[in-house]
């Protein structure tokens, strides 16, 4: 296994340029199940989840070649299986993207139960009770679901209890092929899902009310879709960790090829701790702070405040002047950075799904160990400041949703290496 080490204590300065967005890449990826020929895609981030997406598909019998790490050329049309078996799936949930797909394309498949993961139990309810609503038949078996639909998929009336974003994915794409008009009331509005939605829109599937809360998709009663390239947008949350990069060294950094209007309330409530903000076009520049205010979090759906983004903050929660509360609404164990925060010598106290983080003057460099993707870009940047020397421990957490994010952080003048346990 691999660690970073990080010297704390360096200012930042220069420019990053942020990748593809892996959560908007993924559903693309699924949908190219949905395509009768190859499909391009373009700005794809070099991080493990796609490939592991990508090695999914070709395990049903895909082809895929990258034409370089960015761009892949992948053609489903040749697909010969239907199973997605839980060595592959255990990987990464977001492997349940193919079951919408694989059933509107073959009537069939089955896909592994994706299981929990560190931040919390993720069930996959709402998937399927919305296709069982599409005509689909769904059997839990083995720890397998087993979902047939021999005459197709049929048009209804869906209504999320609770806003899912690979919820909706799976269901949009589930009912791009399907027989009539699906409705997906209380859908997740996402940048990943309007993009996903636009591209079904420009590829011969009518889609109402995209980037709204209210879907209408129109299906091709199974007729494939021809999908010729795609580009993938660019990703928020990267964009935004890098924004908590600056602000919490205080450095005046510079990020590229983002959409600032993604970033809305990630900006707002950086502009409450006292940073202020250049933005034109596809880039964005952080301004130092006289001095880091605390603030108060609630985490919701989009375009609220992202819960993709609460461990960033709360690492610069840990050294702001005054006491910051955060409030997870989203995952019901979603603080495992604040313990190893703790070791370094932070002062956050959790209540159930409330953090109170007490502003500190230093941190002080320790050994941490990484338990999820955004934990562990916590622990880096809180490293970033930490007095001496910090060891982020299984970084294969990082390196699923962060594309060289030692080079770009050594590229702002950060001391950070990589090594081998
Ligand atoms: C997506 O996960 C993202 N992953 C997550 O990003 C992100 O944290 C999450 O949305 C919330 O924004 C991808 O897009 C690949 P949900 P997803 O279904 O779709 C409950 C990262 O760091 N729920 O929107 O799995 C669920 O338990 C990852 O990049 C059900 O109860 O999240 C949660 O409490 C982490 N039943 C809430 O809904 C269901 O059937 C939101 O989950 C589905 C979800």
């Amino acid at each position: 296994m691999q660690y970073l080490e990080i010297k704390g204590g360096k200012k930042l300065s220069g420019n990053v340029e942020i990748s593809g967005a892996k959560n908007a890449a993924l559903p693309l990826i699924a949908a190219t199940i949905l395509s009768k020929n190859s499909v391009e895609i373009s700005n794809l981030p070099n991080v493990v989840d796609i490939k592991t997406l990508i090695k999914l598909l070709e395990n049903l019998g895909a082809t895929c070649e990258f034409k370089d790490n960015h761009c892949a050329k992948i053609n489903a049309s040749c697909i010969n299986s239907t199973k997605a078996t839980y060595d592959i799936v255990r990987k990464m949930r977001a492997s349940i993207l193919v079951l919408g797909p694989l059933l509107a394309r073959f009537g069939h498949c089955e896909v592994s139960l994706p299981g929990g993961c560190a931040i919390g139990a993720r069930p996959i309810d709402l998937h399927l009770s919305a296709l069982e609503k599409m005509g689909a038949t769904i059997e839990i078996k083995d720890g397998y679901v087993i979902a047939n639909a021999k005459d197709g998929l049929k048009g209804a009336m869906i209504s999320f209890d609770k806003i899912t974003v690979t919820g909706t994915e799976n269901i949009v794409m589930a009912a791009s092929l399907a027989h009539g008009k699906t409705t997906i009331i209380n859908a997740a509005k996402e940048p990943e899902v309007v993009a996903l939605c636009k591209i079904l829109d420009s590829n011969g599937v009518k889609i109402d009310g995209i980037g709204t809360d209210e879907l209408v998709i129109h299906g091709t009663n199974g007729k494939l879709l021809d999908i010729n390239s795609i580009k993938v947008i660019p990703d928020r949350i990267e964009a935004g960790t890098y924004l908590c990069a600056g602000a919490i060294t205080n450095s005046k950094i510079s990020i590229t090829n983002c959409e600032p209007k993604h970033l809305g309330a990630v900006i707002a409530k950086l502009q409450e701790m006292g940073f202020e903000f250049e933005i034109s076009g596809d880039k964005i520049t952080i301004l130092p702070a006289d001095k880091i205010k605390p603030v108060e979090i609630i985490t919701s759906e989009y375009p609220g405040f992202p819960t993709d983004m609460q461990a960033q903050f709360m690492a610069i929660c840990t050294v702001a002047n005054g006491t910051s509360l955060i409030d997870e609404r989203l995952f019901e164990n979603r603080f495992m950075h604040a313990s190893e925060l703790n070791r370094m010598g932070a002062d956050i106290k959790l209540n159930g799904n409330v953090a109170t983080i007490k502003g500190i003057k230093n941190l002080n460099g320790a050994d941490v160990m990484a338990t999820d993707l955004r934990a562990s870009s916590a622990l880096v940047l809180a490293a970033l400041v930490a007095n001496g020397a910090t060891k982020v421990h299984r970084i294969y957490h990082l390196d699923r949703g962060y594309e060289n994010l030692e080079g770009k952080l050594k590229a702002l003048g950060a001391d950070i290496l990589r090594g081998d346990e």
